[in-house]
């Protein structure tokens, strides 16, 4: 067992923050995973996975775990699906990449989302119409103490809106360590609903789209909204659309009868927080190193050395703007360590 100490994470996580972990110890196998939490080299255990859907404030004083576990297998065919079981290590844009290489569908959707298969159940990962929900079939996961295996059926894992029960009451208690999918392999349910992508087929004079294209007009539109954490750190939306009662919703359509808005029930509206924060005149701001994106102002950036705490500090300013100015309570997305 290879574990090293101080060991930098700015690698490790897209906001490219530079926070050291006391101890740190990368895992390929559910054996070696269940090794690392037995060893008591801390008395804490952190887990990381793709580092895409965190803010580290601080250097980690833990054994830092990081899933690396690969694999993926066909466990299952009948005539017009297809069961593949996905390592928690693997990139998730990869498995995408895997799932239009076989003519699988159900993920074309959520192609270039950052992040690792293993923690996208966690927050039930979700664009452009489509959310893991639609496509998971179960997961094993090893219980951080006992270190006992268990499988969780779509039912157990309770998902809604970047939601499961891994947030909730099983928060920090499991280790995802594979997922299993259903992948249609004919008959494929094409989603273009989604405005954009309708728009982008259209420029291309598409007209029965394969799984592909549509993955290709996602990946155009993800480009030039979205920065490429690789290029300039960040962590995808920073914030969740915040669901608004009937009564706020009216306050503020009244006041931006143009502001888009999904209706989710009879009671509750969906407010893009994107439109919120860029009416409250954050959008294309820099604070240091710290900003909020250009074209997209629900995604804050790391322009090079900004540290975990600017980028909260930043993240708690527009906090608190929205709300004086629209009366709306948004609250993070990302998970902050
Ligand atoms: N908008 C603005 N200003 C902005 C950004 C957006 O006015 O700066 C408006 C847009 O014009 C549009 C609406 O807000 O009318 C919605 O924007 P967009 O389609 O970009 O989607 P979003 O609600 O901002 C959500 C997800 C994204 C996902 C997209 C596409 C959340 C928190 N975010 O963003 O997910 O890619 O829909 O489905 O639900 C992520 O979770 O990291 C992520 C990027």
């Amino acid at each position: 067992m290879q574990i090293e100490e101080y060991k930098s994470l700015k690698s490790y996580n897209t906001f490219g923050v530079a926070v050291k972990a006391r101890y740190f110890i990368s895992v390929n196998s559910v054996k070696a995973l269940k090794k690392a939490l037995k060893s008591k080299v801390h008395e804490r255990i952190f887990i990381l996975g793709g580092g895409s859907n965190m803010l580290l404030t601080s250097d980690i004083d833990a054994l830092v775990i990081h899933i690396n576990i690969e694999g993926r297998e066909i466990i299952q065919r009948n005539d017009s699906s297809v069961l593949v079981k996905i390592g928690g290590g693997e990139i998730w844009h990869e498995f995408v990449l895997y799932a239009i290489e076989n003519d699988f569908g159900g993920v074309e959707n959520l192609s270039l989302i950052p992040g690792n298969v293993g923690t996208a159940p966690i927050q039930n990962i979700g664009a452009y119409g489509v959310e893991l929900v639609d496509v998971f079939e179960s997961c094993s996961a090893v219980h951080r103490e006992t270190c006992d295996e268990r499988i969780f059926t779509k039912d157990e894992m309770r998902f809604a809106y970047r939601d499961s029960i891994f947030k909730n009451e099983l928060k920090d208690t499991y280790v995802i360590t594979d997922v299993t999918f259903r992948l249609t392999t004919k008959n494929h349910k094409i989603n273009t609903s989604y405005g954009d992508i309708q728009k982008v087929l259209l420029e291309k004079e598409i007209t029965e789209p394969t799984l592909r294209a549509i993955s290709e007009a996602v990946i155009s539109i993800r480009r030039s909204k979205l920065p490429d954490p690789k290029v300039l750190g960040n962590s995808g939306s920073f914030f969740k659309n915040p669901i608004v009662d009937k009564k706020t919703f009216e306050l503020f359509i009244e006041k931006f009868p143009q502001a888009p808005f999904y209706k989710v029930s009879d009671f509750d509206y969906k407010i893009p927080d994107g439109c919120l924060i860029e009416k409250a005149r954050f959008k294309g701001k820099q604070w240091g190193d710290a900003g909020v994106h250009k074209n997209q102002a629900l995604v804050l950036v790391n322009y090079g050395n900004a540290t975990g705490k600017e980028i909260l500090e930043l993240a708690q300013h527009i906090q608190e703007k929205v709300w004086e100015f629209a009366q709306i309570k948004i609250e993070p997305e990302v998970n902050i360590f």
